[in-house]
């Protein structure tokens, strides 16, 4: 239908606060591409029902976001590779044939922040991750191909680090170590992953953790405000320390170039979100 406009959402609960929908309107203004984007709340128990409306409804795509992107996974009828290994989908496509394809943009959007936002380099790099959650396998895979010296992961439940470094085997190695065992170890790049700043708090590392020029990035974001992770670090005399807000304009920029295959400038969206 000629006009006729493409129609985005995403699907969370609670997801009011979202700022997808602020962000995906700047990247259409931007690439002159003519779609909405809204959020909408999904009840917990209901995601596959609601899921499948929006589709009958002729939805184009939606972002997942928390707490359905594992129950995205499942419901998906095609799963990129990265998606696969993520265990996780933030990006639906409803496809031609009916179908929907599932992608995960999230780790791409924390490696594109880092490299080229931030300037900081993985490769080489001696990286720990915090946290061992759907959050952080979201991550591993997109982290392990850009060649880091070494991955290791530090969590409260080690047996679910463990885990991971297992799955994820077969794209590289992943040490596994406890919070109170780190010794004199020191890395180049800690990326919070945990949910501890949801309660404003900072996973239990040693200062000594931090090397000379360590960077620290935190996935989580706060607008007007530092995380308690990016706190943490910069009172350690951290100069480099990030929170995620790049992180989330990188992973909506690769789902809108997954829908509408044109790449959106992000440095003026994020600039533009900072300022509130
Ligand atoms: P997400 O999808 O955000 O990753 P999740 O799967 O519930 O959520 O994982 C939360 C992660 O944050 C886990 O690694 C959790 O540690 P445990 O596996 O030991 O529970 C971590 N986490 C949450 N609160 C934390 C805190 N206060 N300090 C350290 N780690 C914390």
């Amino acid at each position: 239908m000629p006009g006729q406009v493409d129609r985005y959402a995403v699907v969370g609960n609670p997801v009011a606060h979202s700022l997808s929908p602020r962000i995906h309107a700047s990247f259409a203004t931007q690439t002159g591409q003519n779609l909405s984007y809204e959020a909408i709340e999904i009840p917990i128990d209901a995601f596959e029902r609601n899921i499948h409306n929006l589709q009958q409804q002729g939805y184009a795509g939606v972002n997942v976001t928390v707490p359905f992107k594992r129950e995205a996974w499942e419901l998906c009828d095609r799963l990129s590779v990265r998606a696969e290994d993520a265990g996780a989908v933030n990006t639906l496509s409803f496809t031609a044939d009916a179908k929907i394809a599932g992608d995960n943009t999230d780790g791409v959007g924390l490696t594109r922040d880092l490299t080229n936002n931030l300037q900081v380099s993985i490769e080489q790099k001696k990286v720990l991750v915090l946290g061992a959650g759907g959050a952080v396998r979201g991550v591993l895979g997109p982290i392990l191909e850009l060649s880091p010296h070494s991955l290791t992961i530090a969590n409260r439940t080690i047996g679910k680090a463990q885990a991971l470094a297992r799955d994820f085997g077969k794209h590289g190695d992943i040490q596994v170590v406890a919070y109170d065992a780190f010794e004199c170890d020191t890395y180049d790049l800690i990326i919070n992953g945990t949910a501890a700043g949801l309660s404003n708090e900072v996973p239990p590392i040693p200062d000594t953790v931090l090397g000379d020029d360590a960077v620290c990035y935190d996935m989580m974001y706060n607008i007007n405000t530092a995380t308690a992770f990016v706190d943490w670090a910069s009172s350690r005399g951290v100069t480099q320390a990030f929170d995620g807000l790049g992180m989330l304009v990188e992973q909506a920029a690769a789902a809108f170039s997954i829908w509408r295959n044109v790449n959106p400038e992000t440095q003026a969206v994020i600039e533009s979100l900072r300022s509130g």
